[in-house]
């Protein structure tokens, strides 16, 4: 089976059959990373632009090096090492790059909605690896994915979102994606920090962290997105920390086998208690290795691979 669209921009848009033709494609290309020969031939002659317009670890790196054991050719671009610093638009930067021949644009961008405009400008694959608040399909992927190498099936587990909601483009993807895959999602966080109306999006709105914790399967924390805050909407990080950051005594509340995860990067004592970050209900660092098999599947699959035709070694 196969993916028949140009671009990956969001998840809002992707079929429950789309979802499970990547998760199923990047489960084969799981066993790849595990080889003593971490390459194969399948984007060998193609050739990919990570556009990286704000900071990051975990995109990419593992888009990266997704790119390089897909035999892919790939470089990296910033904003403060391109033309964009002297003043080039975004339009300019990406029409240049594509006039040097290239298969696929990585974007992640502060502006929501820059994958999309360059998407209709461009003859290339665009993926959206993160715009301003609204989406960050890829994570979101690697999530239900990691999710379901830890419980089987995502259908009917209840998952809570927690922390700052507002910001939080990983937020957004997680709720379209657990949703379509048949998950309860619900989500706690300050009011300041829940978007308006937000429970149009099918989800349960708690404000007591404590009360929100009980029978949930999963608790998803999110950062506190410092970096986007305008000021004023928490009183003080140590009230944040007193109410909402989830510590060994909190999860006492929770289910026996709850399971924790988080996008990164972590502000350790923040969101998250190091002793849960690090404890045995954390699959945080799973979620980090899915990510690159969930990008080697969404590159396979965008340059016309087709999902069961991934050869074992
Ligand atoms: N989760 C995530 O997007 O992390 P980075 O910002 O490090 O890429």
């Amino acid at each position: 089976m196969e993916i028949k669209t140009k671009d990956l921009l969001g998840i809002e848009n992707l079929s429950r059959r789309e979802i499970n033709i990547i998760l199923d494609t990047a489960e084969t290309m799981r066993e790849i990373s595990e080889r003593a020969i971490r390459k194969v031939p399948y984007l060998r002659g193609k050739t990919v632009v990570n556009l990286f317009f704000e900071a990051s670890t975990r995109t990419l790196a593992s888009f990266s090096l997704a790119e390089k054991r897909l035999s892919a050719d790939s470089i990296n671009l910033s904003s403060s090492s391109s033309s964009v610093l002297k003043g080039e638009t975004l339009l300019d930067t990406v029409r240049n790059l594509e006039a040097m021949k290239i298969d696929f644009v990585v974007i992640r961008h502060s502006m929501a909605g820059a994958p999309h405009f360059i998407a209709k400008r461009l003859k290339a694959s665009v993926i959206n690896a993160g715009d301003g608040t609204h989406e960050h399909p890829t994570q979101a992927l690697l999530d239900l994915l990691s999710l379901k190498e830890r419980l089987g099936s995502i259908e009917g587990r209840k998952v809570l979102i927690v922390g700052d909601v507002m910001h939080s483009r990983v937020a957004r993807s997680n709720i379209w994606a657990l949703k379509k895959m048949g998950a309860e999602v619900s989500l706690c966080a300050p009011p300041t920090l829940m978007p308006y109306k937000i429970e149009n999006m099918g989800v349960e709105v708690f404000i007591d962290i404590d009360e929100a914790i009980e029978e949930k399967d999963v608790i998803y924390v999110l950062r506190i997105q410092k970096e986007r805050q305008k000021g004023g909407l928490l009183p003080s990080l140590r009230e944040y920390i007193e109410l909402y950051c989830i510590t060994p005594e909190r999860l006492k509340r929770a289910k026996k086998d709850v399971v924790i995860m988080h996008p990164g990067p972590i502000n350790r004592g923040i969101e998250l208690d190091p002793r849960v970050a690090d404890g045995e209900h954390s699959i945080i660092l799973e979620q980090v290795t899915n990510g690159v098999a969930v990008r080697m599947a969404i590159l396979y699959l965008l340059s016309g691979g087709k999902s069961g035709e991934v050869a074992e070694e």
